[in-house]
């Protein structure tokens, strides 16, 4: 399972980019809205994330609400930079304008997938990847991992590797907020786990490291003390 950011801040994507195990960036229009950014700058701070993560995709949210406006819109933000990866909320809409701008060689991240009909009709409109949400199940007293898993399991099911060069779609979980929300879509299989900051620091440590590591250290400084 690859690890995704998602985040729209800067420093955030730096610091987790350092680490060397990050293979992509999702934002969204309340992401980005977070970070305090303006209208007018929103395409160059994309541009910026696309810029420190140089060759891994970067989806930049479509915020159109017809065809022909997320058509329009997804051809400019593809423009910005070869990594960036258009996000289209699901709707009729959405699915045409994405069987265009796939036709187009422009990659699509269908976002806001909350069942299986809605994954696989992305999915055969060209989606590159679907997002599917845990945590807004999980926040209305349904289990996102099960219904997620339901997701995972019906697009394995098909082919889609027809429709790119890349093998098909890939599932990005979304909406999660803890660990084990990680462990879990490693477990039910999702290609990829787009995970906050503070969860994916939380993924970082573990009670028991923090202690061996302790322990390794005053054992090391009595070896050094001998010497
Ligand atoms: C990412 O693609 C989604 O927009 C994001 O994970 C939604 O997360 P939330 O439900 O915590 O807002």
């Amino acid at each position: 399972m690859k690890f995704f950011i998602d985040t729209a801040d800067l420093d955030e994507i730096r610091e987790c980019a350092s680490w060397g195990a990050l293979s992509g960036v999702t934002t969204n229009p309340s992401l980005y809205a977070k970070t305090g950014g303006k209208l007018a700058d929103f395409e160059g701070h994309m541009v910026k994330i696309c810029e420190i993560c140089e060759g891994l995709p970067v989806s930049a949210e479509s915020t159109a609400t017809t065809t022909e406006g997320m058509v329009e819109e997804g051809r400019r933000l593809a423009a910005l930079a070869p990594n960036i990866v258009v996000k289209l909320p699901i709707c009729a809409e959405s699915l045409a304008a994405c069987r265009t701008l796939a036709s187009e060689g422009i990659k699509v991240n269908m976002t806001l997938i909350f069942s299986v009909p809605q994954a696989l009709l992305a999915a055969r409109a060209g989606a590159r990847y679907v997002s599917p949400f845990v945590g807004r199940y999980d926040d209305i007293a349904e289990d996102g991992v099960e219904r997620v898993a339901d997701i995972v399991a019906a697009i394995g099911n098909y082919d889609f590797g027809w429709w790119n060069e890349e093998g098909g779609v890939e599932i990005i979980a979304a909406s999660l907020r803890t660990p084990n929300h990680v462990t879990q879509m490693a477990l039910i299989g999702a290609d990829i786990a787009t995970v906050p900051y503070a969860a994916l620091k939380k993924c970082l440590t573990h009670p028991l490291t923090v202690n061996g590591l302790a322990s390794f250290e005053a054992d090391w400084k009595k070896v050094t003390a001998e010497a």
